[in-house]
């Protein structure tokens, strides 16, 4: 079955100003009074949550296993008229294709489930090579143990509208034995009432825990851990009740 990431302009399909004024409000709470100029996304994709960052003046690289999805923030990243340095890598190895630290590593979109718990473990080790000391380590992630708990199957979302096409979005989620999920993604176009195209994608994802994730930045002697929803202004972290959150630790000297 095709990946969603072969199809950045499908995945992009809900952009809008509006979300990146959020995404950059999001940047903004969450790096004041920090010193943060720096920024290394290792999932990057098409660049929806970081690219907004530019707009402080934080220069941002990229990296992400997927070139179709790295090809489509450069075309966004020439519109804003910034330079990122992308690459392609697998996050499990990430730094072995830089050569050079930043003040803040980060892996945004829910992106580290997609490799299994130890891989995870082995990635923010991967990604604690790359923040300079006193630096930042982030990421986000849906809450999986809500999930895990709910065990919802069906999401509807809402429809996007392009000049005459209306576009539908669908979501099965199948939970497995082996404690991995596929999300079946189920795209609908139509035009005068009719759907006229579909496209589906699979994608499989190892659901993570909290507590699992916050031992592995102790493990590393990560400190000051805050655990805020994503974006922060949607706060304050709820355990039971908050759907997608995010984690920032500052890095031991
Ligand atoms: C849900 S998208 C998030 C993209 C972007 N961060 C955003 O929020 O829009 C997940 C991204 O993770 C990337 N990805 C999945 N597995 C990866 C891996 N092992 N190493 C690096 N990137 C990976 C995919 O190619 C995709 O671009």
């Amino acid at each position: 079955m095709a990946s969603l990431y072969d199809r950045p302009d499908l995945y992009d399909l809900t952009d809008k100003e509006s979300k990146d004024k959020i995404t950059l409000g999001h940047w903004e709470t969450l790096f004041k009074g920090k010193n943060i100029q720096t920024v290394l996304d290792v999932s990057i994709g098409t660049g929806g949550l970081t690219l907004p960052m530019t707009d402080m003046g934080i220069a941002l690289s990229g990296a992400d296993l997927s070139e179709k999805m790295l090809s489509r923030c450069k075309e966004k990243a020439d519109k804003k008229g910034v330079r990122v340095d992308l690459r392609v890598s697998d996050f499990r190895r990430v730094s072995e294709v830089f050569d050079r630290k930043f003040d803040c590593v980060v892996s945004t979109g829910n992106s580290l489930p997609y490799v299994n718990n130890a891989d995870i473990r082995n990635t923010l080790h991967q990604m604690d090579a790359l923040v300079k000391e006193n630096g930042y380590l982030y990421f986000d992630t849906r809450n999986w143990d809500k999930i895990l708990k709910e065990k919802q199957r069906f999401f509807l979302y809402n429809p996007v509208f392009k000049e005459d096409e209306r576009v539908n979005l669908i979501q099965v989620w199948d939970y497995h034995e082996d404690a991995s999920m596929t999300f079946n993604i189920l795209y609908t176009f139509e035009k005068e009432g009719k759907i006229y195209r579909r496209e589906e994608f699979t994608e499989r994802y190892f659901p993570v825990k909290l507590d699992f994730l916050l031992g592995i930045l102790r493990e590393l002697n990560y400190t000051d851990i805050e655990i805020m929803p994503l974006p922060v202004q949607f706060g304050p972290f709820d355990r039971e009740k908050t759907n997608w959150y995010c984690v920032m630790a500052k890095k031991g000297a």
